[in-house]
């Protein structure tokens, strides 16, 4: 069989960049697609092609997917929640207006299938826990509201034209490639663990945990960590499902396990050797108290489980990244 040769549009970025070491370890020929706004050069390998370019350009992506592929994997999104609802305007046209020029170059091409990374934030507060795939879809900010309507355009592509889609929903993205072969550091993280880690090596003096009054056990919000390995996985699974099924799905992607944020900086604490000064502040808005998983559709139609998912491996891979950045021995 001829090799498949698949483009991974934010192959650049941290979830991207893990998606496309799976891909390459898997045998597959891969091109990355970035316009490294977040992503970085870092995160390139070099078995990949990289062609620099981005999603609202159109006629580039046609010009690139002209080259003929088997499959498009697409991460390529503004992802702070805050920071939608400030300027929703800036998600519409990357998130709902890049997805859509997607779309259509596909479409144009003949590429059969694309698998989209989503997102938990679609579910809104969950109305029970773990959140399936039937949980009530209401989204309460902006972001988690574009990645729906993707969905739903999703949907109607396939219907319509045939194109078929997987869906990913991930819950709380964390760690690095346990061999190492990651080292590209986001900047200005807005995300928990990447913030502990920058104040276990002192670039920040604190952190502040948002509220400490949720109706959990010591307090703190509850989420499910699933490592970036494990989701990159999923999304070659998923690939393989598309191929041989050619049937759109979409599933919830998280552990299954609930780690507060309480406990979390503590195991980091206890990892790192390092004090990570951290003060209770006043509740973030918009966040829910407990987020977790069923994972339960994956692990059936995928075959999918979690390998590197527990608090230790998310926490000691990202301190290694860490360490080795900050030359810390
Ligand atoms: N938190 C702190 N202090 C910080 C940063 C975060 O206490 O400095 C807390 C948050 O309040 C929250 C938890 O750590 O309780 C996790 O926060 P993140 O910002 O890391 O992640 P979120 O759960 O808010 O959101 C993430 C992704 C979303 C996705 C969601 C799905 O960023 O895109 O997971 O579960 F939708």
């Amino acid at each position: 069989m001829s090799v498949e040769n698949v483009l991974v549009i934010g192959g650049a970025g941290y979830i991207g960049c893990h998606v496309v070491r799976e891909f390459l370890d898997e045998g597959y020929r891969v091109t990355v697609f970035d316009n490294l706004s977040t992503g970085t050069r870092r995160n390139l390998f070099a078995e990949a092609s990289f062609v620099h370019g981005d999603i609202m350009q159109t006629i580039r992506l046609r010009e690139v997917m002209a080259e003929g592929f088997d499959g498009i994997v697409h991460l390529a999104a503004l992802k702070a929640a805050g920071q939608s609802m400030v300027v929703p305007e800036a998600y519409t046209e990357a998130n709902i207006g890049g997805t859509i020029n997607i779309l259509n170059s596909a479409l144009a091409a003949g590429v059969p299938n694309m698998i989209f990374s989503s997102s938990a934030a679609i579910f809104g507060s969950p109305r029970y826990l773990p959140i399936d795939e039937d949980h009530p879809k209401e989204p309460e900010n902006f972001y988690g509201f574009t990645k729906l309507e993707i969905e739903r355009l999703m949907e109607w592509y396939d219907r319509l034209k045939g194109l078929k889609y997987a869906s990913i929903r991930y819950f709380n993205a964390a760690g690095y490639d346990v061999q190492g072969r990651v080292d590209g550091l986001e900047m200005k993280p807005e995300n928990l663990l990447p913030i502990v880690m920058e104040t276990a090596v002192g670039l920040r003096k604190g952190m502040s945990v948002f509220g400490d009054d949720y109706q959990t056990p010591d307090g703190t919000c509850i989420r499910d960590y699933v490592h970036v390995s494990d989701l990159a996985r999923a999304h070659v699974a998923a690939y393989k499902y598309l191929r041989e099924h050619n049937q759109s799905f979409a599933v919830n992607l998280g552990s299954e396990k609930g780690v507060s944020v309480a406990e979390l900086i503590d195991r980091a604490r206890e990892i790192t050797g390092r004090e990570i000064p951290a003060a209770v502040g006043p509740r973030r808005p918009g966040d829910p108290a407990e987020l977790v998983a069923s994972s339960a559709a994956a692990r059936k139609m995928l075959d999918w489980e979690p390998r590197y998912s527990d608090v230790n491996t998310l926490i000691d891979s990202t301190w290694q990244v860490y360490c080795r950045r900050y030359r810390i021995t």
